[in-house]
């Protein structure tokens, strides 16, 4: 179900992540969610998904892609035809999909959306190359979820 909706039309995910295919790609400017699980944790992804912007003011990511409906988080564009009669919350569907992604996976998820990545990738604003400094932002908060974020630490510390 979370591949699905990963791969519809709605979801935005993969028009700023990167998924491993290099035409995709070139035009990311969001990291791939293979590195997520060995610097972040479930919950600190969680918080993020669904409010980018509390944890990091300057972030690309945008911050209404869920809503608040009956005591749980939906995603708030359209959703696949699977999600119809599913009650759970949609961001804890995400957030364990994202810590499962593999190389396979991600094979099978860009065979799903065949031809669609390359030319959806074209609205992405601004390249994660021209910004190191935020991937290491990005690093050091998945240690304490929210609150070193804005801690500037010592420039030109990262690799
Ligand atoms: C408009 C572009 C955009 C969209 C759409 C988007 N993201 Fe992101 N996302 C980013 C950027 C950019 C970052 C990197 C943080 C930064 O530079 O501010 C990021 C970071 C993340 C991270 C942290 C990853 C890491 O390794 O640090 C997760 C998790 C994430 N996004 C999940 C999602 C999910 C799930 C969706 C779809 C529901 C989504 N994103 C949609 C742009 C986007």
């Amino acid at each position: 179900m979370a591949r699905s909706l990963f791969t519809s039309q709605g979801a935005p995910c993969l028009k700023c992540h990167a998924i491993g295919l290099a035409e995709h790609d070139k035009n990311a400017t969001a990291p791939n969610f293979l590195m997520a699980p060995d610097r972040l944790k479930p919950d600190w992804v969680r918080h993020w998904i669904l409010d980018p912007s509390m944890i990091d003011p300057g972030t690309n990511m945008p911050s209404n892609l869920f809503r608040h409906e009956a005591e749980r988080w939906v995603f708030a564009g359209p959703t696949p035809a699977s999600f119809k009669g599913y009650n759970g919350d949609h961001t804890d569907l995400l957030v364990r999909y994202m810590f499962e992604i593999n190389p396979a996976e991600q094979q099978r998820l860009i065979q799903m959306t065949g031809g669609n990545l390359k030319s959806k990738a074209g609205a992405s604003t601004t390249r994660l190359e021209s910004k190191p400094e935020r991937k290491s932002k990005i690093a050091r908060s998945s240690r304490s979820p929210g609150e070193s974020a804005r801690d500037p630490g010592p420039a030109g510390s990262s690799p």
